[in-house]
């Protein structure tokens, strides 16, 4: 194992400090933060959910908006940035086909793209340079995925990250699982994605990166140590400078304790990590937050029966009105203790990597 950081590749990409900022909706990992952690050698990702708020709420043309929204920012971030920017599209998009065609024809570097299955990627991205990634849960959905991508379009991912039950937002694991932790460690599940990545013959050119949980330089070793090629961070750029969210939201991640963290149902069907927010509270209580909706934001909502409004609740978050949101946070959040900006972080974290790789390794049975 080398003791500086090799570069990670994807496809030919090459992200020099090979960690990802992972995508953050709504409105949390615009193209500030994004340009900030590729400004630094890492890939940075403009989260594209929830980008098209204020003529959403003039209700005239909501998917239009988005786009609008989307296109902007990634020629905001090209502008601002040589790095490595991508765009994080959730499958459960309402208007998912527009915004992979967006982000390709805007020739954003990379789409991370999970919660669902990414399995129609390639055909909308069809054309473009945009290198894909999908965000996978298991060694089976990764599969799937190689599996149809080969079948039905001759390609295969050009990484894939892997994100455990310990991240931030929409997790990939069903709610009773998450709450009486019945789930496999990010670990075990990163190997099981790497057995699928050598039974297609691409050992070492596909490369697996983890997310969920990873904290500092030792998590980021031990990983790579055991076959990651780069990792996927997210809560820990929320406290930066960059990171365009109010103050309010930062400073609930400083101030949270074990005690303050929550997994609620989401209404797309997904359970979700968050604080325990007045409005968590009420949802964890069952009660319903009515509210009006003529635009079905995310596939699997139903607002007629949803218990509440998830973006609403996010668009709250993002402009610091807690009371009436739901702040994702990865279960990390206690750790938090202080607001730094993206170069402070990176810097902190290769240095600890390096320090860690550098260090002897205990011999086995030893
Ligand atoms: C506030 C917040 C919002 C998130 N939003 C999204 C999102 O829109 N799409 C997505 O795929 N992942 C989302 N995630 C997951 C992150 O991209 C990342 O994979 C995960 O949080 C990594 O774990 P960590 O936060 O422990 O570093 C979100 C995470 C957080 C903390």
């Amino acid at each position: 194992m080398p003791e500086r950081l090799a570069p990670l590749n994807i496809g030919g990409l090459e992200i020099k400090v090979p960690i990802i900022q992972g995508g953050m909706g709504v409105k949390v990992s615009t193209s500030s933060l994004a340009v900030a952690v590729a400004n630094c050698g890492g890939g940075g990702t403009i989260a594209g959910v929830g980008l098209g708020e204020v003529i959403e709420h003039d209700r005239i043309d909501p998917i239009g908006a988005s786009i609008k929204s989307l296109r902007e920012e990634i020629r905001q971030a090209k502008a601002a940035s040589d790095g490595v920017v991508g765009v994080n599209i959730m499958v459960a998009l309402g208007h998912y086909q527009e915004a992979v065609r967006t982000t390709v024809e805007e020739k954003a570097d990379f789409i991370a793209s999970g919660a669902g299955l990414p399995l129609r990627l390639p055909e909308y991205a069809e054309g473009g340079t945009t290198k894909l990634i999908p965000i996978v849960s298991s060694g089976r959905a990764a599969d799937l995925i190689f599996k149809t991508w080969r079948k039905r379009y001759d390609v295969l991912p050009d990484a894939v990250i892997v994100e455990g039950p310990l991240a931030g937002g929409h997790l990939g694991f069903k709610y009773d699982q998450l709450v009486s932790s019945q789930v496999p460690p990010l670990e075990d599940i990163m190997a099981d994605v790497l057995v699928v990545v050598e039974e297609y013959g691409t050992k070492g050119k596909i490369p697996v990166i983890p997310a969920g949980g990873i904290y500092d330089g030792k998590d980021i070793a031990r990983f790579l140590r055991a076959g990651a090629a780069g990792v996927q961070m997210a809560t820990r750029f929320v406290v930066t400078h960059e990171c365009s969210v109010d103050d309010a939201f930062k400073k609930a991640y400083v101030a949270a304790t074990e005690d303050d963290i929550a997994i609620i149902k989401s209404p797309v069907g997904l359970p979700g990590r968050t604080l325990k927010t007045a409005f968590v509270k009420k949802i964890l209580a069952s009660e319903r937050v009515p509210f009006s909706c003529d635009y079905i934001c995310l596939r699997g909502c139903d607002p007629t029966t949803a218990p509440y409004c998830i973006a609403d609740a996010m668009f709250a978050a993002c402009h610091g009105d807690l009371d009436n949101a739901v702040v994702f946070c990865g279960s990390n959040v206690p750790r938090i203790d202080k607001i730094v900006s993206v170069k402070e972080l990176m810097d902190e974290l290769v240095v600890e990597t390096e320090k860690e790789l550098a260090a002897p390794q205990p011999v086995a049975g030893g």
